[in-house]
């Protein structure tokens, strides 16, 4: 793993409690809502940056086959702990370890850990994992260009950010083979996030 991985990983294992009790209540309703109504019912979801699988956690009540997967081992701990009862694998976004389709990608604020030029690659990947007609679900932050920063839960941890504008968020999803099916911001009291929910589209 090189030096970038490996600083983002061991910032969240620094930051790992504050995380969880910063997050583990927030409930994406709308955005559940609107992955529900297009995603196969029953069928197999991938939760890429998992975290604590608080999300994982969801699909499962709604009764989705689902894996978590994410790159920072005391991340996946705290979930198993805090009683996530689905399989969560360390494993990285940029090497996916799984060949067989999924129905649906569920991206929630992972993919603005990964270098802007490495997008395009990753989409291509989430592309050729989802079935026909599969579902991806992602989001990011709005604004421009990339910085490490450390934002505080407390303890020192610097962790890398991407941020992008509307139309090349948009552009990246859709050169990659994706139809938008909903688009929409989120503003939170720090950020504007860039809410996605995509179709495969057939070639
Ligand atoms: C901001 S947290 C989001 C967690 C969860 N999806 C949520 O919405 O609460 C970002 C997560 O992405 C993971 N991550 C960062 N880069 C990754 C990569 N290349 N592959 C897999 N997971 C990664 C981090 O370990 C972290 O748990």
């Amino acid at each position: 793993m090189n030096e970038f991985k490996r600083t983002l990983q061991s910032s969240y294992a620094t930051i790992v409690d504050r995380f969880y009790e910063a997050n583990h209540h927030k409930f994406l309703e709308t955005h559940f809502e609107q992955f529900f109504k297009v995603v196969k019912p029953n069928g197999i979801i991938l939760d890429v940056g998992c975290g604590t699988g608080r999300d994982t956690a969801v699909f499962k009540k709604h009764n989705f086959q689902t894996v978590g997967l994410d790159l920072t081992y005391e991340m996946l701990q705290k979930g198993k702990l805090n009683g996530v009862d689905t399989p969560l694998v360390q494993a990285d976004i940029e090497a996916l370890p799984i060949k067989h389709g999924v129905d649906g990608i569920w991206a929630s604020a992972s993919l603005l850990h990964i270098p802007k030029q490495k997008i395009p690659t990753v989409l291509d990947g989430f592309y050729s994992l989802l079935n026909y007609e599969g579902i991806l679900y992602a989001t990011v932050k709005q604004g421009l260009g990339d910085e490490w920063k450390e934002i505080s839960y407390k303890k020192k941890a610097k962790r890398f950010f991407n941020y992008w504008q509307t139309n090349h968020w948009n552009d990246a999803l859709e050169n990659a083979g994706f139809k938008i099916l909903e688009e929409w911001t989120d503003t939170t009291r720090t950020d504007n996030w860039l809410v996605r929910i995509c179709k495969k589209e057939s070639v």
